[in-house]
C-alpha cells in the first residue's frame, strides 16, 4: 500500500474507536450497542456510507474537549432499508456522553439538509446527555438549528426518532417534532427536567424510569409511538415502519405485492358483531382480516386504546387505519383518542397515504374531566384533520355511529369518498334508550320500552343514512375487504385540493 494511503487507514481506525474501548465496554454493560453497531442493524448489509467521520470539535480550548477524538459524538451518513435510501444519524454516547456541541449539530444538520433536498426519510438514533456543557451557547444554538430543520422537514420527508439512552432537556424537542418516536424498554428515557430537578422544584421523588421511561411515554403521555423490548427490536421495527412509508411527500407509494387476494369474501366477518348490541368485540380482528397477510403495524398501541391507529397494506399499497375500539370505553372519543387519531390522520394526509376509517362509536365521552380539560378543542382536532385531508378516504360503519362522533369519523360530509355501512349499523343522533328518554320524558315506564323499540326501528339503522346518500352502500361484513380494496384501487388517481392558504389554524 502507498505510504500516503496509510494515514487514512490509521485515521479511520481511530475514528471507529469513538470514545475508546473503556467507554464502549461501559456502554455494553448498560445493555446498549455502539452508534455504528446500531446503524449496521438498522440498514441493509454493507449499505452504510459515512459522512463527516473526521469532523472534530472546534471548541478544544473550552473545558475538557479532547482534540484526538474524531466524529464529535455523532455518526452520520446514508444507506438503504430494503433498497430504499435513507439518511441517518446516530449519537455516540462514548464521546462526551453523546452530548450535542456545535460540530455535532452541524453534522446532524448536514444530513437533514441532504434528506430534504433528495426527498428521503431521516432517522435519528438518540443517545445523549443533552447540550454539551463545555460548549455552552454553541450547543443551544446547535439544537435550535436542528429544530428549525425538523420543522421545515415536517410533512416533506418522514422523520423517525429512536431513543436508545438518555434524552434530557432540550434534546427531547427534536424527537418531539419528528413523526414517530421509538423507545426501548428499560434503557431509554425522555424528560424535560430530570429526577433531581423535579425533587428540588416540586419535592416529588421519582426514578428516571417512572418519570420518562418507555412505559410512561407509551401509556401515560403518549409521547412514544412504539416501544420494544430491546434496541435490536427497535431497529428492526424501524425498518418495518419505513417499508410502509413513501420516501417523501412527492414520491410514489411503494407497492409490496403478496399472495392475499382481495376479491374473496371473508365469511367469519359476518359473525364479528355480537347479537347483544352492548357487548364489545375486538376491532383489531377486523383490521387484521382486511390487511394483506393479516399484517397490521399498530402505532401507539398502549395509549388511548379506545381508538386504534396503524398501517396495513391492501392489494400491496399502504393504508392508514383508524378504528374505534369497543373493548375500551365502548369506543368513545375522548381527549387523548382525538389527539392520537388527529395526528395520525394528518401524517397520512401529508404523505399521501389513503385512510380507512372503521366506525363503532357511541359518541364523545361525557363528564367534567373531559370538559374542563378541553374536549371541545381536542375533539375538534380530529374533526379538522379529517375535514382537511385530501387523500382517498374509505369509511366502514360496523355498528354505532352516534351524534357528533358520526360526523367526525370520516363521514360523507367531511369528504369521505366511499362510505359503507354494515346492516348492524346504528346511525343516529344518540342511542335508542337515551333518545326515547329525552323525547318521551313524561311517558310511563312501561310505555317507554315500546318507544325505545320504535326509535330503534326507525332511526338506529343504516337505511335512513343510505336513503340520503350519506352511506354509499350497505354491505355484508364478509364483503368488506373486497369493497375497500376495489374502492382504494378506484381512488388511486384521486385529485382534490384545498383552497390556497399560508397554512391552516388547527385548534391546537
Ligand atoms: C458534556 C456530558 C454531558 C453533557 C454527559 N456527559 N452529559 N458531557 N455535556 N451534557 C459526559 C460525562 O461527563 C461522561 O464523560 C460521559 O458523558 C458519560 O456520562 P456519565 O454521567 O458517566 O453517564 P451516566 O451515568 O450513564 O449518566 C448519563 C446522564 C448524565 C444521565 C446523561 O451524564 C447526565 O445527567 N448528564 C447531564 C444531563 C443534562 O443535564 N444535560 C443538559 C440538559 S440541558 P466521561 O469523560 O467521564 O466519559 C439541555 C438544554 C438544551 O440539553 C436546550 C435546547 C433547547
Amino acid at each position: 500500500m502507498r505510504e500516503i494511503f496509510k494515514k487514512l487507514i490509521k485515521l479511520t481506525k481511530q475514528a471507529n474507536l469513538g470514545g475508546g474501548k473503556e467507554r464502549t465496554q461501559a456502554q455494553y454493560k448498560k445493555g446498549k450497542l455502539t452508534a455504528r453497531e446500531r446503524i449496521n442493524i438498522l440498514l441493509d448489509d454493507s449499505s452504510f456510507q459515512e459522512i463527516g467521520m473526521l469532523v472534530k470539535s472546534k471548541n478544544v480550548e473550552v473545558g475538557s474537549i479532547d482534540n484526538s477524538i474524531f466524529g464529535d459524538g455523532v455518526v452520520t451518513g446514508h444507506g438503504t432499508i430494503n433498497g430504499n435510501a435513507v439518511m441517518v444519524y446516530s449519537q455516540d454516547f462514548t464521546v462526551y456522553g453523546g452530548s450535542l456541541g456545535e460540530e455535532h449539530a452541524n453534522k446532524i444538520c448536514k444530513v437533514m439538509d441532504m434528506a430534504i433536498k433528495i426527498g428521503i426519510p431521516i432517522i435519528g438514533l438518540n443517545d445523549s446527555g443533552g447540550a454539551r456543557i463545555q460548549e455552552g451557547v454553541s450547543s443551544l444554538g446547535g439544537y435550535a438549528e436542528v429544530f428549525q430543520r425538523n420543522v421545515l422537514a415536517s410533512g416533506v420527508i418522514p422523520q423517525i426518532s429512536a431513543i436508545l439512552g438518555p434524552c434530557a432537556g432540550g434534546a427531547v424537542y427534536s424527537p418531539a417534532i419528528t413523526d414517530f418516536i421509538f423507545m426501548s424498554n428499560n434503557s431509554s428515557y425522555m424528560f424535560v427536567t430530570g429526577p433531581e430537578v423535579v425533587k428540588t422544584v416540586t419535592h416529588e421523588e421519582v426514578t428516571s424510569e417512572y418519570l420518562g421511561g418507555a412505559t410512561t411515554h407509551a401509556k401515560k403521555s403518549g409521547v412514544a409511538d412504539f416501544v420494544f423490548d430491546n434496541e435490536i427490536a427497535v431497529l428492526q421495527q424501524i425498518r418495518r415502519l419505513v417499508d410502509f412509508l413513501p420516501s417523501s411527500n412527492q414520491s410514489e407509494m411503494k407497492i409490496k405485492k403478496n399472495d392475499t387476494s382481495f376479491n374473496t369474501e371473508i365469511p367469519s366477518l359476518d359473525n364479528l358483531i355480537p347479537k347483544d348490541k352492548n357487548k364489545p368485540y375486538d376491532m383489531k380482528d377486523l383490521i387484521s382480516k382486511l390487511a394483506d397477510n393479516e399484517d397490521f403495524f399498530e402505532v401507539q398501541k398502549d395509549y388511548a386504546p379506545n381508538i386504534i391507529i396503524g398501517f396495513i397494506r391492501v392489494d400491496g399499497f399502504s393504508i392508514g387505519v383508524v378504528g374505534n375500539q369497543p373493548m375500551h370505553l365502548a369506543g368513545c372519543l375522548d381527549i387523548n383518542s382525538s389527539r392520537k387519531a388527529a395526528r395520525f390522520v394528518r401524517f397520512c394526509d401529508c404523505f399521501n397515504i389513503p385512510i380507512l376509517t372503521l366506525v363503532d362509536v357511541p359518541g364523545f365521552l361525557p363528564g367534567t374531566d373531559q370538559e374542563f380539560n378541553g374536549i371541545i378543542k381536542h375533539g375538534a382536532k380530529l374533526l379538522f384533520a379529517y375535514a382537511e385531508a385530501t387523500v382517498p378516504k374509505v369509511t366502514v360503519i360496523t355498528r354505532k355511529a352516534y351524534g357528533g362522533a358520526y360526523d367526525v369519523m370520516a363521514s360523507k360530509h367531511l369528504r369521505g369518498d366511499l362510505n359503507y355501512a354494515w346492516p348492524t349499523s346504528e346511525i343516529a343522533v344518540m342511542g335508542a334508550e337515551g333518545a326515547a328518554k329525552i323525547i318521551f320524558k313524561k311517558i310511563k315506564q312501561e310505555k317507554l320500552k315500546e318507544k325505545i323499540i320504535d326509535y330503534e326501528r326507525n332511526f338506529s339503522n343504516p337505511y335512513n343514512a343510505a336513503s340520503r346518500g350519506y352511506i354509499d352502500e350497505v354491505i355484508l361484513p364478509s364483503n368488506t375487504r373486497l369493497k375497500i380494496a376495489n374502492g382504494f384501487k378506484l381512488l388511486r388517481k384521486k385529485k382534490l385540493e384545498n383552497p390556497y392558504k399560508k397554512h391552516d389554524n388547527i385548534p391546537l
